[in-house]
């Protein structure tokens, strides 16, 4: 064996080992069969009845909202948003008008969030956020009318993992998707933004703070009363639904009319059952927040994309399909983004143009079809898993809520919203999610769940329980 040895090596520097190896073991590890997929669905709803249970008592935080009355119609009036979770941060402003005239008026902007401040201090990152608001608030006009005496009330969506205190504060439990703001974690991010707002002079306040999937849930509702769920795929995931007060022995203290109340999963940091690789493995190492938010690591947009750079990079290590070198830029984490997946996946091109053009242009790799063929064959598992996943996580969610309501779920139309730039734009990733649940729960009672794109919900949903939650509320 001793003479074999070198042999081997100077097969690898000589560039003859083929990479087909490397993408059947990668099918392999990153398969979801039906078994795979039932049992991650059920270890889903198992784990959010443990964290329903008790604080702690499972990867789930299952954190209550404080929303316990959905959106009625009712809602009348100017009211702001603020949404701030990922590379964006976005303000808003829309007039209400009741029952008969719903949505009047909306009116936003949207600035991006500089990697400076993902890294900064929470001043900074606040700061920036309150300049930005009160920047849209001055041009304020037209449409949109506060009646005198009333401050503006602002619906604060805040997609991070924070322990609600109360409808209107909550302390961020810790950043995800990249974050990592010092001197945050730990305090009331109200108090921060009115801190803020403070500085600048500005007088405005914070009527409700929600999570993304909270404020989506909420928009939806305000449309169509079957909405149950609601589910973010963008750069992070999340998700949420309706639960009934007796389904959570955890809940001590507030206790809402409704005898129901709005539960934030903070799904991202499942982890249980779920098939994983060495990639996903190093990624989780290399990661800010090693240990953490595993399932979003292997099915949101932030991730999915550096997955595949660093099967790419292992092929160009090991194998011979891009030529003997590897390009320097191959070696950057996180160059290769999801909407480049989503680039290559759509090329119907007979020699696979788009995606030899953004090899190139992206990663620095020259690729001939083969190459080209085996690339698109690595994002397509990548997706696929993550999709497929994403559709066993959502049926997890809606077992555990027929469990406890038997054919309230699955006997009705149920509708899961979903928003979420992943979601939005990926049209392979939405065939494995929808795949999955109709694999999951059979035709028949798949035809009952109907997964509805929200777009851009959660801004006019955390303005929605602003009015609802707003200090003014008995004027109307
Ligand atoms: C991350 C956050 C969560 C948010 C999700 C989607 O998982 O922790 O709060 O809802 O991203 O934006």
């Amino acid at each position: 064996p001793s003479r074999s040895f070198p042999r081997v090596r100077m097969a690898v520097r000589s560039g003859a080992v083929s990479v087909a190896p490397i993408l059947t073991n990668l099918q392999k590890d990153c398969a979801t069969s039906l078994p795979v997929l039932s049992h991650v669905a059920d270890a889903m709803a198992a784990d959010m009845r443990a964290g329903l249970a008790a604080d702690g008592g499972s990867n789930l935080k299952m954190i209550l909202s404080y929303v316990d009355s959905l959106p009625s119609g009712n809602e009348k009036g100017l009211f702001y948003a603020l949404d701030l979770g990922g590379t964006n941060f976005r303000v808003l402003r829309v007039q209400l008008g009741g029952k008969e005239e719903r949505v009047i008026a909306t009116e936003f902007e949207q600035v991006s969030i500089s990697q400076e401040l993902m890294f900064g201090t929470s001043e900074q990152l606040f700061d920036f956020i309150a300049s930005g608001l009160a920047k849209f608030a001055q041009k304020e006009g037209g449409k949109f009318h506060l009646p005198s005496g009333r401050m503006r009330e602002i619906g604060f969506t805040f997609s991070f993992p924070v322990k609600q205190l109360s409808i209107d504060s909550g302390m961020l439990i810790k950043w995800t998707k990249g974050f990592a703001v010092s001197g945050t974690a730990g305090k009331d991010v109200v108090a921060c933004l009115n801190e803020a707002m403070e500085r600048l002079g500005l007088e405005m306040r914070v009527s409700a703070l929600v999570n993304d999937t909270v404020g989506t849930l909420a928009g939806a509702r305000y449309w169509d009363d079957d909405v149950m769920v609601a589910v973010i795929l963008g750069t992070g995931t999340n998700a949420c639904y309706v639960e009934r007060n007796d389904a959570i022995p955890k809940q001590t203290g507030h206790a809402s009319a409704s005898g129901r109340t709005i539960v934030n999963t903070e799904w991202g940091a499942f982890s249980n059952g779920l098939p994983l690789t060495v990639y996903d493995r190093e990624m989780d190492a290399a990661s800010i927040n090693p240990g953490e938010q595993i399932f979003e690591k292997t099915i949101s947009g932030m991730y999915l994309g550096e997955i595949v750079r660093r099967v790419l990079l292992k092929m160009t290590e090991e194998g011979d399909l891009f030529g003997k070198s590897v390009p320097v830029k191959l070696s950057n984490p996180f160059i290769l983004r999801t909407p480049d997946l989503c680039a290559m996946q759509q090329d119907s091109s007979a020699d696979l143009q788009t995606v030899g053009s953004i090899l190139y242009s992206v990663v620095g790799l020259e690729s001939n079809f083969s190459a080209r063929r085996i690339v698109v064959d690595v994002c397509d598992t990548i997706v696929k898993r993550g999709g497929r996943l994403a559709g066993a996580g959502i049926v997890g969610i809606l077992q555990k809520m027929e469990e406890d309501s038997r054919g309230l779920i699955f006997g009705k139309r149920t509708v899961v919203a979903m928003d979420g730039g992943l979601y939005e734009n990926y049209p392979q990733y939405r065939r494995y999610l929808q795949d999955a649940v109709t694999e999951l729960l059979g035709t028949e009672i798949s035809k009952n769940v109907v997964i509805e794109h929200s777009k851009d919900g959660s801004g006019i949903g955390a303005a929605l329980l602003a009015a609802s939650n707003s200090k003014y509320e008995h004027e109307f």
